[in-house]
């Protein structure tokens, strides 16, 4: 929107605005950063230091930094092998009935786990508990009763699950505790995805 348009609507201009609130440094003061490297950092992008992206007004005692929001990078399908001693495991059994044993970290969850050692969980929403693809049967009542219970959400959509049992849950939502060590897990032989034909008919 020109400066004039926005004046004419009682706007402030955009130029204003980012003279206000955004200040782009140069390339010498701040040079592009990778996000993974501001993810480890968000520190450095606190306002009042060199190379901020918000830099409007020095830091106060009543005007404390404020940052950016800069959760951990979420790396679809990777998961990091768990230390000598610190290993959990869990065993998918697939749909021809064989089983895969693998050593996991504390607070991986099954969907990651699945897509990082080639296991068949489609997780088409990636994790965010809006589909069915990643259901999985928990084989062992006992350790089904230890997994936290599953939210409204996460029943929602295993109501949507094909072949639903007594101890199905969604993959992305069972995180590892030490808890679960040594769960078991059945993939169902078919999953319902509401958006595209399935990847394994019955
Ligand atoms: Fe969609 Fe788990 S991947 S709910």
């Amino acid at each position: 929107m020109s400066s004039a348009i926005a004046a004419s609507r009682g706007m402030p201009s955009l130029t204003k605005l980012t003279s206000l609130y955004l200040r782009v440094p140069s390339a010498k003061a701040a040079p592009l950063r990778s996000f993974s490297s501001i993810a480890r950092n968000p520190g450095s992008l606190c306002p009042g230091k060199p190379g901020n992206l918000i830099s409007h007004k020095p830091w106060t005692t009543s005007n404390p930094p404020r940052y950016f929001s800069a959760s951990a990078v979420s790396l679809h399908g990777h998961v990091d092998p768990p230390k000598a001693g610190e290993e959990l495991y869990v065993t998918f059994i697939d749909k021809e009935g064989d089983e895969h044993k693998i050593a996991v970290n504390k607070g991986d969850n099954l969907l990651t786990i699945a897509q990082a050692h080639d296991i068949e969980m489609e997780g088409a929403c990636e994790g965010s508990c809006a589909c069915s693809t990643c259901h999985v049967v928990v084989e062992d009542e006992e350790m089904f009763d230890k997994i936290p219970e599953a939210t409204d959400d996460e029943n929602d959509m295993l109501d949507l699950a094909f072949g639903l049992t007594e101890t199905s849950r969604l993959g992305c939502q069972i995180v590892m505790t030490p808890e679960l060590d040594g769960l078991r897990v059945k993939l169902p032989s078919a999953t319902r995805n509401m958006q595209a034909s399935n990847f394994g008919k019955k």
